[in-house]
């Protein structure tokens, strides 16, 4: 068992010096904190950026800070201010940040932050590859890193790669505006896990694949060829144990060891009597809502004026990301809100808000959780949020309330919270209301079914839900039956290929020597092709047949004087080595008339599909179509010509990306059969889709049959594409026997 990297952008600590000195705190933020239990307790390392510019670290105390980290078991990446700037500033804060959350209005598309990105996210793959050693497994964390599992893949094609999205992934319309959004998917599917908090970012994740990158999604998985990447759902925990732990030694704590703010917080329930406090704690960011939480408890005071001087507001926002504008912002309009109360509804006795700017020791959030009969947390989108598990986990005598906006991915776990629509200000006040007249039974009855859900799916049982995950994954690889051809294979190939007296070779065209286009048309041939085609035709003892399901007229036009033979339609025509076409089997075509306008009726109905017409077949293209509309219709196509076709001798064929009915009985398997006159000492077929498996499952078991791609089949071998097709046949090609 090796040890588990972990990458983040940011340590779980943070450095900074003054005078000279090295001081170590903990980071904010749902990641850092959330993950720090898991990596405490296990074997690993931590890689990540320490929050301070290699220009802000004196060379003198370099090695001081790297010693801090490790006592930590973490590993520092240094960041010059410019690719702070560009990297975490740019892309990361003013690109995925706001486009994830759905802030399209402030997101900026700037390729010199786009470069930034590529090299920081380079220099952690440089960091995480110096320390991998074999039977290592790989956890990449968070939308700063969207490009690492594809750089590690590509240094170490084997190690395990996991990856977890800490913020929402957005629908497909909002994500595709991404100028580099095909970059970003294949960074993420480096990975063989990617987890998301919620199944519907997950849905969109797949969609955006599907859509974009034009992989086959199976359930939740995404086959990209030489690899299969799983997805799923694991909505993050907290460390229950330890807010519950800190919530029942506060409890019992002698009041002469209470903190500061504790002090303050009890001595103003000492004087104000039936005065609630309504908790609100964020880092200071334009997702959280908290400009709009401040208007709505303004409105609240105002349509509720029995409860002025009987509630107070504590808000608590953690300084976050001070260099991007919209934070500047933020910080100007929330600090004019809180003045703007707090100026209109203040007594002598009485302030309404509470505004602390500033983080706060671990303590003191505890003091806070524990005083605050009411938590009110209204993000507009939020992947998680943990503060809202939090404050629950600490209710030890079960009181509370917890007002959840529905947009935080937590909400789908605290159905017994009060849920609002954070945009909708009569009902974010009316549940205030609500909350603060809850009678405590219902208090107690809410709080003890949310706690019990915490404490079962807490941080590590998160942790090892998803590790458990990414580990399967190691065994499907394993399970998938067919292997890969790889060197060693290929050397005894190429033995058996150069000792054989007679070879005959079967070849598939589309996706097997020629990757697919949008239109079949275009898929013609090139010239290297040509020519090696027409090397390998030539070769002594050696019969090529190309075997397709394309019309003979195309066919026989593209490879018009190659001297090899076609077979058209996936076996009604064969064109022996120069001669004409001739029909292999006895076939009619007169049904086409009726099975034509059904086809039509599906082409009117679904966009960017065609019809192809052969001579004994019909075929329905739906490749250009929404994928996920061409295959509800093709299902739908199938179902009603199974119907319509039964007794006629006709059946469906399922290509990829195409449904074609032609008469039954006739198929590449036994096509190629009728091809073995002689006796063939190689015999070897390679193709990609469903009509392939014809020809893996009909030839003779000694026959060497390959899949290209890396689907479920009934092939020997596979490989990843055409290009690596190619290469093979010019090694056969290149054989002088
Ligand atoms: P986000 O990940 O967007 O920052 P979360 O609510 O998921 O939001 O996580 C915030 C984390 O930061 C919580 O674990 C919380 O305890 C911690 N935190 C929030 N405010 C403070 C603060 N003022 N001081 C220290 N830690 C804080
Ligand atoms: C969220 C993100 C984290 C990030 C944290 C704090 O939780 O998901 O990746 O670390 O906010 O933000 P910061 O920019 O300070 O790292």
């Amino acid at each position: 068992m090796g040890k588990t990297i972990i990458i983040s952008n940011r340590l779980p600590l943070q450095i900074n010096i003054s005078d000279n000195k090295i001081e170590v705190t903990p980071s904010v933020g749902g990641l850092a904190t959330g993950l720090k239990s898991f990596h405490q307790e296990g074997d690993s390392i931590w890689i990540g950026w320490t929050g301070l510019s290699s220009e802000e670290i004196p060379e003198d105390l370099q090695d001081e800070v790297e010693k801090k980290a490790m006592e930590q078991n973490c590993v520092p990446v240094s960041l010059t201010t410019d690719e702070i700037e560009r990297f975490y500033y740019g892309f990361s804060n003013r690109t995925i940040w706001p486009l994830f959350h759905y802030f399209m209005e402030y997101t900026e598309f700037q390729p010199e932050h786009w470069e930034g990105y590529k090299t920081v996210n380079k220099k952690y793959c440089e960091a995480v590859v110096e320390r991998l050693d074999d039977g290592d497994t790989v956890w990449v964390h968070d939308y700063q890193l969207l490009l690492l599992p594809e750089m590690i893949r590509k240094k170490k094609p084997n190690v395990t790669i996991g990856f977890f999205n800490h913020i929402p992934f957005p629908s497909y319309e909002v994500f595709r505006t991404l100028p580099w959004r095909e970059e970003i998917l294949r960074g993420m599917l480096g990975s063989d896990l990617i987890g998301f908090h919620t199944y519907d970012y997950e849905r969109h994740f797949l969609r955006s694949v599907n859509r974009i990158l034009r992989h086959d999604i199976n359930f939740n998985s995404v086959n990209i060829g030489n690899r299969i990447v799983k997805s799923d759902s694991f909505p993050m925990g907290i460390d229950y144990n330890k807010f519950r732990d800190a919530a029942l030694e506060h409890r019992t704590k002698p009041r002469s060891e209470n903190t500061d703010i504790q002090k303050k917080l009890d001595y103003h329930k000492y004087v104000t009597r039936n005065t609630k406090l309504i908790l609100s704690i964020d880092r200071l960011d334009y997702t959280k809502g908290i400009a709009n939480r401040i208007r709505a408890y303004g409105y609240f005071l105002e349509k509720y004026p029995e409860y002025q001087e009987k509630v107070r507001l504590i808000m608590l926002a953690v300084p976050s990301r001070t260099n991007v504008p919209q934070y500047q912002l933020l910080k100007k309009e929330v600090d004019e809100l809180v003045g703007r109360i707090n100026g209109k509804f203040a007594t002598v006795n009485w302030t309404p808000i509470w505004y602390f700017y500033r983080s706060m020791p671990f303590e003191n959030l505890i003091d806070l959780y524990c005083s605050s009969e009411v938590a009110l947390i209204t993000p507009t989108r939020d992947g998680m949020n943990l503060v809202a598990k939090e404050y629950i986990s600490t209710r030890i005598d079960n009181t509370g309330v917890l007002i959840l906006s529905e947009m935080a991915g937590a909400a789908h776990e605290l159905n017994e919270a009060l849920i609002i629509n954070p945009n909708n200000f009569e009902q974010i006040v009316d549940t205030i209301k609500q909350a603060l007249e809850m009678p405590e039974e219902e208090q107690i009855r809410r709080n003890k079914v949310l706690q019990r859900r915490l404490k079962r799916y807490s941080v590590e049982k998160w942790a090892e839900d998803f590790m458990t995950n990414l580990k399967n994954t190691r065994k499907t690889r394993k399970a998938f039956k067919t292997i890969q051809l790889t060197e060693n294979i290929k050397k005894d190939l190429f033995d058996k290929y150069n000792s054989a007296q007679r070879r005959i070779l079967f070849l598939d065209y589309d996706g097997t020597l020629v990757n697919f286009v949008d239109k079949p048309e275009d898929a013609k041939p090139d010239e290297e092709l040509k020519e090696l085609i027409n090397k390998l035709g030539q070769q002594e003892n050696t019969r090529v047949v190309m075997i397709s399901g394309r019309d003979k007229e195309t066919l026989g036009s593209w490879w018009k004087s190659i001297p090899i033979e076609l077979i058209a339609e996936h076996g009604v025509w064969l064109r022996p080595v120069g001669e004409e076409w001739q029909l292999s089997e006895n076939l009619n075509n007169s049904w086409m008339k009726t099975i034509r306008p059904v086809l039509e009726t599906f082409v009117d109905r679904t966009p960017g599909t065609f019809i192809e017409e052969k001579n004994y077949s019909l075929a329905w293209h739906f490749r250009k179509a929404n994928p996920e509309l061409g295959e509800v219709r093709a299902n739908e196509l199938s179902n009603v010509l199974r119907d319509m076709i039964s007794n006629h001798g006709l059946s469906v064929l399922q290509g990829n990306k195409v449904l074609e009915i032609k008469n039954s009985g006739v198929n590449k398997g036994k096509a190629a059969n009728k091809r073995l006159t002689e006796k063939y000492a190689f015999i070897f077929a390679i193709g990609d889709d469903w009509t392939d498996e014809y020809l893996f499952s009909e030839l003779p078991d000694y026959a060497t049959t390959v899949k290209v791609g890396m689907n479920k089949t009934d092939a020997k071998y596979y490989l990843e594409n055409v290009e690596q097709v190619r290469e093979l046949l010019e090694e056969f090609a290149s054989l002088t026997h």
